[in-house]
């Protein structure tokens, strides 16, 4: 098997912060983990250089743009070299064989009728390198995603059929229920399509800070949009466009990314994809943000996590323990020192450190360092079935990206240890003149620890090598085919001893960042964190105000008229009254549920004032509210009849 496992390309314009980290760290994980297994991995990282922002972040710097991008791109390299990111490529936006590969797919799209001139007046966010209608500014002004000001732009533009996709998309994300990951952000991304996709501006003449159009177009106004660009590397990495030897690691794709970007993932990269004729990626699985200490990190508050700090004062290790722990993927994470420190001192010290250091120093005492695996079986049966079947818990863990479980479940074999430690109390056997039991328990607790630090090796690669070296034998796809898939226990061997390898740590190490105060005024720079801050508190928290639920139009509705959809499993066209004169249609996906017929004349709850969007060609210009479980789907209906138009609410 063969596995593709991406990060997304950072922008050059500033140096990488903890939430940067976080995205590698856990694809690197990933990657790891597939090549533990045996499967052929391909690891892609790199960086984004093009586009206005970077341009105007070079000026700033008072550099010309490629010198900007040489240098930040090379900051973000050597960080990854420095923490062992085990990366296959690192491409860069930049590099010759990636414009070619996306001047081959401008091409290819081109001709296949998907890219059109015409015109595009819009307003444009730079930093997000987006256009957004009016009707989704915040304010009139500011940017929906990060709430800086955008600009009103008119000009030349190349489209691509983006609003043809339509149909295909929302049929991919039903085929697929596992392409959004995890399952919870599929239906923000759903209900974005199904409110209507407009064709997409792909280039850009107000700026030359980007891939040319291929020389076929002749016209060389135009310069290509910096998504476009950017999410070919994924496919031109591969080889696409030149070489495409490596090609042969696609589709089996994960590609990792913030749920910022999910949107550029999960609908125009497919959409550019099907353009192309190539396969769709098996995964987009989009990871909440990082805040520090409650708080949105931003260069204008000072409180910017830096990755390259925190590795030299806590251990790079300890810190991709700590944010694959800390957090349930997809959700948001906090970074405190208080809670990293924790972590440290109690799983890491106490739980696995102190159970190598207790059976390398009782190995010592009562068999000159040998451990014996001989009597394991005899006096642990009961530990090492729990211990079996922790470790056959993991893979289902990691393969959801649930790596604070998959960390959690770990941690159990730990507890096996030290609880097996406590209740046999090899001490007292010694005593009792019962060396083989008293052995049997230092020897369980080393199989333990091999079998556990294979298991943490994608996570904690070089720490894991130590204990494996303690313990006489290297993590590889070998080991963990004998003593993880087929269970063996360690041969004979002499332990080694180790220094500490998880010191505690009595105090933070770091400084702690700078509180705002409750008078501070916001200066310019600070009002667009605040405007940012707001719609991200919004998000994280999940609350809404009163008035944006009554944005939402809840009617009771009657069904007139009801009929199965030609050809679909699972769409029933409806006619429902809603006391407005006029029935509206809804298509809705219930044929699985309900027939056509039982649903006429009864009463439904509406959603009435969505935007009319289309699937499988017709118009749908409501939604029903019902809730499903594994059971199945119900509609949600009143109590008692009403009449239709009622509103709820
Ligand atoms: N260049 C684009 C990606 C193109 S991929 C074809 C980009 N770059 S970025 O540098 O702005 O962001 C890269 C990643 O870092 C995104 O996945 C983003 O979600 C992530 N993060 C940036 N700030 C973050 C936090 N505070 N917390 C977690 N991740 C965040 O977007």
């Amino acid at each position: 098997m063969s596995k593709y496992i991406t990060t997304p390309i950072y922008y050059v314009n500033g140096e990488a912060h903890i939430g940067h980290a976080y995205t590698t760290f856990i694809a690197d994980t990933m990657a790891r983990y597939e090549k533990l297994k045996g499967n052929k991995t391909y690891f892609l990282t790199g960086t984004d250089e093009h586009g206005q922002k970077i341009e105007e972040s070079a000026q700033k710097n008072g550099k010309p743009t490629q010198e900007f991008a040489d240098e930040i791109s090379a900051s973000f390299k050597n960080l990854w070299d420095e923490f062992e990111i085990d990366y296959d490529k690192f491409i860069r936006t930049t590099d010759a064989d990636h414009k070619i590969g996306v001047q081959k797919a401008f091409e290819v799209m081109h001709a296949k009728g998907d890219i059109y001139k015409d015109f595009y007046e819009g307003h444009y966010c730079v930093s997000c390198e987006t256009f957004f209608p009016e009707t989704q500014l915040v304010d009139g002004e500011f940017c929906p995603d990060c709430g800086r000001t955008t600009s009103t732009v008119k000009e030349e533009s190349y489209f691509f059929k983006l609003s043809k996709y339509e149909d295909d998309l929302l049929k991919y994300y039903e085929d697929n229920p596992d392409f959004i990951l995890p399952r919870s952000r599929a239906n923000e991304v759903k209900n974005f399509v199904k409110g209507g996709l407009r064709d997409l501006s792909v280039t850009r003449t107000s700026f030359s800070w980007g891939v040319k159009l291929p020389e076929s177009m002749n016209d060389d106004k135009h310069v290509m949009y910096v998504w476009l660009d950017a999410l070919m590397n994924y496919v031109t990495a591969l080889g696409y466009g030149k070489d495409e030897e490596l090609m042969n690691f696609w589709p089996d794709t994960t590609h990792f990314v913030g749920k910022d970007i999910l949107r550029f993932h999960a609908i125009y990269w497919p959409a550019f994809l099907m353009s192309l004729d190539l396969p769709l990626p098996k995964h987009i699985a989009a990871h909440g943000w990082w805040t520090r200490d409650g708080e949105k990190m931003s260069k204008s508050k000072g409180n910017v996590v830096s990755p390259k700090e925190v590795s030299d004062l806590y251990g790079v290790e300890n810190l991709r323990y700590f944010m694959l722990r800390e957090v349930p993927f997809g959700q948001d994470g906090d970074f405190s020192q208080r809670a990293f420190i924790d972590r440290i001192n109690s799983e890491l010290s106490n739980d696995l450190g102190n159970l190598l250091n207790r059976i390398i120093g009782m190995s010592g005492k009562y068999s000159d360092f040998e451990i014996d695996s001989k009597d394991v079986q005899k006096y642990h049966a009961k530990e090492l079935d729990a211990m079996n079947e922790a470790l056959g818990n993991l893979d289902g863990f990691m393969q959801n990206m649930q790596t604070h479980r998959y960390l959690e479940e770990l941690w159990k074999l730990f507890a096996i240890g030290n609880k097996a430690i406590e209740e046999h109390a090899p001490w007292v056997k010694m005593k009792e003149d019962k060396k083989d039991e008293a052995l049997a328990t230092v020897a369980l607790v080393a199989n333990i620890l091999a079998k556990a630090s294979i298991m943490l090796s994608p996570v904690m690669p070089k720490t894991t090598a130590t204990i494996a070296d303690a313990l006489n034998f290297t993590i590889d796809n070998a080991s963990y085919n004998e003593l993880v898939i087929d269970k063996k226990l360690l041969k004979l061997f002499n332990i080694k001893k180790v220094p500490p390898l998880f010191p505690r740590v009595e105090e933070p190490l770091m400084q702690e960042a700078p509180k705002a105060m409750p008078d501070d005024k916001p200066n310019d720079n600070m009002k667009e964190d605040l405007i940012a801050n707001k719609e991200a508190k919004k998000e994280e928290d999940n609350l809404i105000e009163i008035g944006q639920f009554f944005e939402t139009s809840l009617k009771i509705g009657v069904v007139v008229e009801a009929e199965e959809v030609p050809k679909s499993k699972k769409l029933l066209k409806l006619q429902v009254d809603l006391g407005e004169g006029t029935n509206k249609q809804v298509v809705a996906g219930i044929k699985e549920f309900y027939s056509a017929e039982s649903l006429i004349n009864t009463q439904v709850c509406v959603v009435a004032n969505l935007k009319p969007a289309k699937l499988m060609g017709m118009m749908s210009e409501g939604m029903l509210l019902a809730a499903k479980d594994e059971d199945g789907l119900c509609l949600v209906r009143p109590e008692k009849p009403k009449k239709a138009g009622t509103p709820i609410g």
